[in-house]
């Protein structure tokens, strides 16, 4: 199996994500950790990647210094994991794309319409992948729903009902936590808060699973907490192209919810439910007929979902794992790319910078359909309307 390197940027000592993308794509020993620029404190973030086993050369101050130095190099790394605040991915995934380095940049792609178009853009003109993190399509049931919808189980599908709700910044005496005040300040996060933060993971799921995307939609954003700019609670209705109406709620402040990301999706044959909580079970209800409770790990699964399975039925797999699926549909990719062979057609599922783009347009809309009251909006990139 081809061995590949791996940077990252962003995902300092402490930080929410970083160590989830680490013990993500070294579960299957596809990539080597080999370079990073890991904390906006460039000694923290070199201290750090030195004691996490990055050699002293290759352990950067910052991400100009580390692409400064690793475009020109022979053995180009294969893959760059952007997981800094929302507002640096542009320019950290830009560069790297156009020194002809992969990127997996973490959701929002980017704060603009404007710079994810660009990025679109680069990733195709350079040749080089350009992956966004919704790392929960990852999960084996998630791809056996867009599997069951895509062969027709569900008849036409009339409605996805999306939700992403937690509580963790609940505590106004917390809102200052550095951790959580850049989520909502408009300079680092964008133009959305929460809607950014975490619903466009259920916009997307949506879209992941009926194989449709937004076209319009009507927004209500809420700041719960009075000295936030951005809104921490958001009901979104979404209008898809393929007919499929979407409705979706998340917030940040509902207490008593932990990771509250479920979907339901109800077809004219029959629905659908799963959470992520509960990841390794699926409720399937036919028309008329008794709800199954399909397992992961049992046989019969879509090929997606036996490809996405690790371990036997009864043993939790969770939320490293999904993202490990990323990382490994990846490395399918681009260890492809490099053999000049086909990928397995099973890898090709990973969320794309046009996904990232599709979301970025639907995160302005729903910005632009609060100031107007909630008015319908078109949510469709530029590049992807008509
Ligand atoms: N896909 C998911 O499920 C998921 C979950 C959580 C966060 N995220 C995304 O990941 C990103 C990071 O979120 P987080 O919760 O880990 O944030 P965090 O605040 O916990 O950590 C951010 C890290 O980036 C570092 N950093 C900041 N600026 C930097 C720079 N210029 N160069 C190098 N490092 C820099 C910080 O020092 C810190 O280590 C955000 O875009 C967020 O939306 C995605």
């Amino acid at each position: 199996m081809t061995r590949l390197t791996w940077g990252m940027i962003g995902g300092g000592e402490g930080s929410q994500i970083g160590p989830v993308h680490r013990i993500a794509s070294a579960l299957d020993a596809r990539f080597d950790f080999t370079a990073g620029a890991l904390d906006a404190d460039p000694a923290k973030g070199r201290d750090f990647a030195r004691r996490l086993g990055i050699p002293a050369d290759r352990a950067y101050g910052d991400w100009q210094e580390m692409l400064a130095a690793e475009k020109n190099r022979k053995d180009k790394l294969d893959l760059v994991t952007v997981a800094t605040p929302n507002s640096t991915h542009y320019a950290i995934t830009k560069g790297f794309l156009e020194a002809g380095i992969n990127v997996l940049c973490e959701k929002p792609m980017t704060v603009t319409v404007d710079e994810a178009e660009d990025i679109a853009a680069t990733a195709k003109r350079k040749g080089a992948i350009c992956a966004v993190n919704y790392g929960y399509t990852g999960y084996a049931l998630v791809r056996h729903m867009r599997a069951m919808v895509a062969r027709g189980d569900l008849g036409k599908v009339r409605l996805a009902v999306v939700e992403f709700s937690h509580g963790f910044h609940a505590d106004a005496a917390d809102a200052e936590n550095p951790r959580m005040r850049w989520r909502y300040d408009p300079a680092q996060a964008g133009i959305s808060g929460q809607f950014a933060d975490c619903g466009i993971h259920a916009l997307h799921m949506a879209s992941f699973v009926t194989g449709q995307n937004a076209r319009e939609l009507s927004a209500d954003f809420v700041s719960a907490i009075d000295s936030r700019k951005l809104e921490d609670d958001a009901m979104v209705n979404v209008r898809m192209d393929g007919g499929t109406t979407v409705r979706l709620w998340t917030s940040s402040v509902a207490v008593g919810s932990f990771h509250g990301f479920n979907i339901r999706v109800f077809g004219e044959k029959g629905g659908l439910r799963w959470a992520q909580q509960w990841p390794d079970q699926l409720h399937w209800t036919p028309l008329n007929g008794r709800t199954e409770i399909i397992e992961r790990g049992m046989g019969g699964l879509s090929p997606d979902a036996e490809r996405a399975t690790r371990i036997a039925a009864g043993h939790s797999e969770g939320m490293l794992v999904a993202f490990a699926n990323i990382y490994a549909d990846l490395a399918d990719v681009i260890a492809a790319r490099r053999l000049g062979t086909a990928p397995s057609p099973h890898a090709l599922h990973v969320p794309t910078a046009i996904d990232g783009l599709r979301s970025i347009a639907a995160i302005k809309a729903a910005v632009d359909s609060v100031s107007a009251g909630g008015q319908w909006t078109d949510a469709r990139p530029p590049s992807l309307r008509g």
